[in-house]
């Protein structure tokens, strides 16, 4: 089957074409962090009005290079969460072009995409696994069934990681998107006199709260101000260490629960390499299988959609009766394959 997945959610177009029997994958990836960055962060309207002026155009050159349109099995795109004009504009394309080819149309749940993306690896987790799920607008810990068979164990009940990560890094005098450019600050120097509180570790369950590091690290700031190089690179690498040890704190304690052998880790903060390499030492002492997806398609993208579509519309699934988008939608929600 050749499935054509279009993600819009947020400030990427990401437009993939996959052949769900060979694997055969082929996929465009645009950004839009330069247009936002003067802003300090994702402006919504900007975000719809670029997506419109890119998707077109993107889904064109990757059918043109495919072999056309009528190639097509079926097209899918990211009905939500996100932003609601991002969305938008992804789902009338993907509706539009369904339309016009008479083929079948599927939205699909974004942190679904993220959370099967390790399945574009080659080596794929098996299942049933426990998934952390860190990205710019969640923080989930999931009991991953199967696919489509999700329950919530935990999620962030204030900032997720990323927006920390990006609020922290702004507090730092970083540019957009923060996550990145905090942990190349961290990475300047090898250990930090400063310590950040660990949240929520104290108290049983597998919630999260984010927002009071970052005030955390703004009264440290000004406690210290005015700031050295070493100061903005301790404060940096002791924030980083405090969200790295209590997500491995929660992902030990969703094992225990669970009794699962493997976790998968996913999402934009998913790249980010003092979390990859902590997490990998817990598997190794726990002896079970931490899975991470490729660097690229750690943050938003095309493929992801196209995977996690392509896996819906092999099993029958279809929704042409459907117009809206979900800016909020829970995990829960989705049917089973
Ligand atoms: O999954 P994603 O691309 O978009 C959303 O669905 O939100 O995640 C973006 C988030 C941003 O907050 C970004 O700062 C963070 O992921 N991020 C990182 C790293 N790379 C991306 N955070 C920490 N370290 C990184 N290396
Ligand atoms: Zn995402």
């Amino acid at each position: 089957m050749k499935v054509l997945g279009i993600e819009t959610s947020c400030d990427e177009t990401g437009i993939a074409l996959l052949d769900t029997e060979t694997g055969e994958l082929e996929q465009r990836l645009y950004s839009q962090i330069e247009r936002h960055r003067e802003f300090g962060g994702v402006v919504p309207e900007l975000a719809s009005r670029d997506h419109v002026a890119r998707t077109a155009p993107m889904i064109m050159e990757i059918l043109e290079q495919g072999g056309g349109p009528g190639q097509l099995d079926g097209i899918v795109y990211t009905r939500g969460p996100g932003l609601m004009g991002a969305l938008m504009v992804g789902a009338c394309v993907a509706r539009g072009l369904a339309w016009s080819l008479r083929k079948p149309v599927l939205g699909i749940h974004h942190m679904e995409g993220h959370l099967l993306a390790p399945m574009l690896a080659d080596q794929r987790p098996e299942f049933p696994f426990v998934a952390l799920l860190v990205s710019g607008g969640h923080t989930l810990l999931v009991d991953v069934a199967q696919v489509g068979r999700y329950r919530i164990l935990g999620e962030s009940l204030d900032d997720a990681v990323g927006e920390a990560f990006d609020k922290t890094a702004k507090l730092l005098g970083l540019p957009y998107p923060g996550g990145p450019e905090l942990a190349r600050l961290a990475a300047t120097v090898e250990q930090s006199t400063l310590k950040f509180p660990r949240p929520m570790v104290d108290r049983p369950g597998l919630d999260f709260s984010f927002s009071g590091l970052k005030t955390f690290a703004l009264n440290t700031i000004n406690r210290l101000a005015p700031l050295s190089e070493t100061d903005r690179a301790e404060i940096a690498l002791a924030f980083e260490q405090a969200v790295v040890d209590t997500l491995r704190i929660k992902c030990r304690r969703g094992l225990q629960h669970t009794g699962y052998q493997t976790l998968v880790v996913a999402g934009g903060v998913g790249a980010n390499r003092s979390l990859r390499s902590s997490l990998q030492q817990m598997g190794t002492e726990l002896g079970i299988q931490v899975s991470f997806p490729p660097l690229e398609y750690c943050t938003d993208n095309g493929a992801m959609i196209a995977y996690a579509g392509g896996l819906r519309m092999t099993a029958g699934q279809s929704d042409c009766n459907v117009s809206d988008v979900l800016p909020r939608w829970s995990l829960e929600d989705l049917p089973p394959l």
